[in-house]
């Protein structure tokens, strides 16, 4: 198993260790983000863009770890707005190539998004994880990614 498989392994546990029995989506989302900020040196903005309940077209920035992120961005806009709109994972080798790129900070060169679905089966959230490095997400990151953001929602009944 690579390394980085075995870091995803021991977070991936830690996360569902620490947000067990908890009701609120708010403290999952930010729990997930500061652990899966902390085990990976790539990852330079870890968190959550949030379905507006208000705008359900839209999504609103939700707990993060890195520098200041933009609070809105309209589902098909960006790589967090394909994500929204496709419900599928996406990961850009270089964001300057991407079409529609929202560049928050300009420091960020590549980027994985993942969907989050309630339990319902319907998008809840983003997780975007941004890195100052070139080509740093692959299907590792996607797997254990997808796996986190599955189940993230599970036992949640609270905002
Ligand atoms: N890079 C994202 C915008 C969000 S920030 O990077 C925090 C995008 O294009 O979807």
């Amino acid at each position: 198993m690579s390394e980085k498989s075995e870091i995803y392994e021991t977070v991936t546990k830690e996360i569902f260790a620490v947000i067990d029995g908890e009701p609120s989506a708010t403290a999952r989302y930010a729990s997930a983000a500061c652990l899966l900020s902390g085990a990976f040196d790539a990852y330079f903005w870890t968190g959550f863009y949030v379905v507006d309940p208000v705008k359900p077209a839209e999504l609103v920035v939700g707990p993060y770890q890195g520098t200041l992120g933009c609070l809105r961005i309209p589902f098909g806009r960006g790589v967090c707005g394909a994500c929204a709109a496709t419900g599928e994972t996406q990961i850009v080798e270089d964001v300057h190539k991407f079409p529609g790129h929202i560049a928050c900070d300009s420091r960020s060169n590549s980027e994985i998004v993942v969907p989050v679905t309630d339990t319902d089966g319907n998008l809840a959230a983003v997780l975007d994880v941004d890195s100052t490095e070139f080509g740093s997400f692959d299907e590792v990151d996607a797997k254990y990614l997808e796996i986190i953001c599955a189940k993230l929602l599970v036992g949640a009944s609270q905002a």
